[in-house]
């Protein structure tokens, strides 16, 4: 077991990614490379860059959706022992993914039989919590983005781009975790809705939670990063 990150929940080393195609001979594509960071509890990392320079693949690789061909992922369980999510076995991602670690995809998995309320309850009841209850956490959620009362027991296929992604957020952040990752939270919302979303995350990070997120704006990375990360190509 890796003894110490030096108190930090996260921390990122020399991680890169590059992509083989099998369909098409084994050509690589570079996903990104050489990323390094340390994260404590209750910060937020920013990450931004042009389109194309591996934000979302660097997410995707610390949640294990991509597997890392460098780096390490060192992540400090609630237990505090540390784990790295780059070579550890699938099985115990499965486990963090259940209580520890949260992704808030950049677009809603729409399932069409289910409401949003249920749909942002879902995670609850997942982690035992009871179903009334869940329920009344997930219309507190969804009132506090501002999702209309009408809309609750409606299937989200009808909703706005914008009110997808709240919803998304909402199911994405409503159940505890230690280390939340989120891919452009705010991409497609309105200047109130962003607020909105941005003081959501700021009591995430009150409440200890560790959070990755990417932002094209600066002047949201201004509000509520605690570092960030410019990501880009380094041409060779
Ligand atoms: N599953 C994949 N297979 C092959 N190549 C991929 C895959 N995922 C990402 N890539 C490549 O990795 C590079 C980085 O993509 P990524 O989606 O991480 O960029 P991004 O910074 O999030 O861009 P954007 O701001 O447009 O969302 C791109 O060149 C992309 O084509
Ligand atoms: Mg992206």
């Amino acid at each position: 077991m890796i003894s110490t990150i030096n108190g930090h929940r996260l921390e990122v080393r020399s991680l890169a990614k590059q992509f083989t195609l099998h369909s098409r001979g084994g050509i690589l594509v570079e996903g990104f490379r050489d990323i390094n960071f340390t994260l404590s509890n209750g910060q937020l990392l920013a990450l931004s860059g042009p389109s194309g320079a591996g934000k979302s693949s660097i997410l995707k690789t610390i949640y294990r959706t991509y597997l890392a061909n460098q780096g390490e992922i060192l992540f400090r369980r609630s237990d505090d022992s540390v784990i790295d999510m780059a070579s550890c076995p699938v099985s115990r991602i499965l486990d963090l993914r259940r209580r520890e670690i949260g992704f808030v995809t950049q677009f809603l998995k729409i399932l069409p039989r289910i409401s949003a309320l249920d749909g942002v309850a879902h995670p609850l009841i997942e982690i035992g919590v009871a179903e009334d209850e869940a329920r009344e956490r997930a219309r507190i959620m969804l009132q506090r983005l501002g999702i209309r009362e009408e809309l609750f027991d409606l299937s989200p296929l009808t909703f706005s781009g914008g009110e997808q992604q709240r919803v998304n957020i909402a199911r994405g952040i409503i159940a505890p975790k230690d280390l939340i990752l989120l891919d452009e939270p705010t991409a497609s919302l309105d200047e109130k809705s962003s607020d909105i979303v941005l003081e959501l995350l700021k009591n995430l990070k009150e409440r200890g939670i560790a959070l990755v997120a990417i932002f094209h704006d600066q002047r949201k990375i201004d509000r509520v990063a605690d570092k960030s990360i410019d990501v880009r190509r380094k041409e060779i």
